[in-house]
């Protein structure tokens, strides 16, 4: 008998315009059977971004307009998850409060996650920003927030992925992407068998 195939949600994450984006919607047109939840656009249709003042707010409302956002989301992506094979995000995900959501939603769906850590070298990453002018923050600023986010950013442990992953992966995106997200395809279907 054919063994259910097993629900997935394929997370690609890592710094500011390292291709996640790019990537994640390559692997989900491979798949077909892959839904692609634009986490870019849902960041600009959301009110989150907008009429915050950094400055003023106290941390705590600010953290709690964070959580309040991290949920809404989620909820979109459990929703997603009911109704797909398989849907795939990109996001920076360097909050753990963020990954535990969405640890938390797949496993209330059933669902294996797919951890995949998108990545290239500064320079490239640098030299991608300078050139696309069509991003709503200008390349500078976003070069500034690499940087300041490559200072915290801490990798997402092995422990945190062996725990909730079914299955991890790699993506240097200096390097052909093609060829490595046909490795994380075949990844999943052997998991599967
Ligand atoms: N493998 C690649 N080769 C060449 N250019 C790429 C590659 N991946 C992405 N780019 C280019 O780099 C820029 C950033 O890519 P992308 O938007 O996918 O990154 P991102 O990590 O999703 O960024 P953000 O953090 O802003 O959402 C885009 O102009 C894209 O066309
Ligand atoms: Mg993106």
């Amino acid at each position: 008998m054919a063994q259910k195939k097993r629900k997935i949600l394929v997370i690609f994450y890592g710094l500011p315009g390292t291709g996640k984006t790019t990537a994640c919607k390559l692997f989900a047109k491979k798949l077909r059977d892959c839904y692609f939840f634009d986490s870019d656009e849902y960041g600009k249709k959301t009110d989150f971004f907008r009429g915050i003042d950094f400055g003023s707010s106290s941390d705590e409302a600010l953290q709690r307009r964070r959580m309040e956002f991290y949920m809404a989301k989620a909820d979109i992506i459990g929703n997603l998850i009911e109704g797909n094979a398989c849907v795939a995000l990109a996001s920076g995900c360097d909050r753990k409060e963020y990954r535990e959501i969405l640890y938390s939603t797949a496993h209330r769906y059933h669902t294996g996650i797919m951890m995949v850590e998108v990545a290239c070298p500064d320079n490239v990453a640098k030299k991608r920003m300078m050139e696309n002018k069509g991003h709503v923050s200008s390349p500078e600023k976003r070069w500034e927030l690499y940087q300041r986010m490559k200072q915290s950013f801490q990798p997402i442990g092995l422990l945190e992925k062996w725990r909730h992953a079914i299955i991890t992966g790699s993506i240097r995106s200096e390097f052909e992407v093609a060829s490595q997200i046909d490795e994380l395809i075949r990844k999943r279907s052997l998991e599967e068998i």
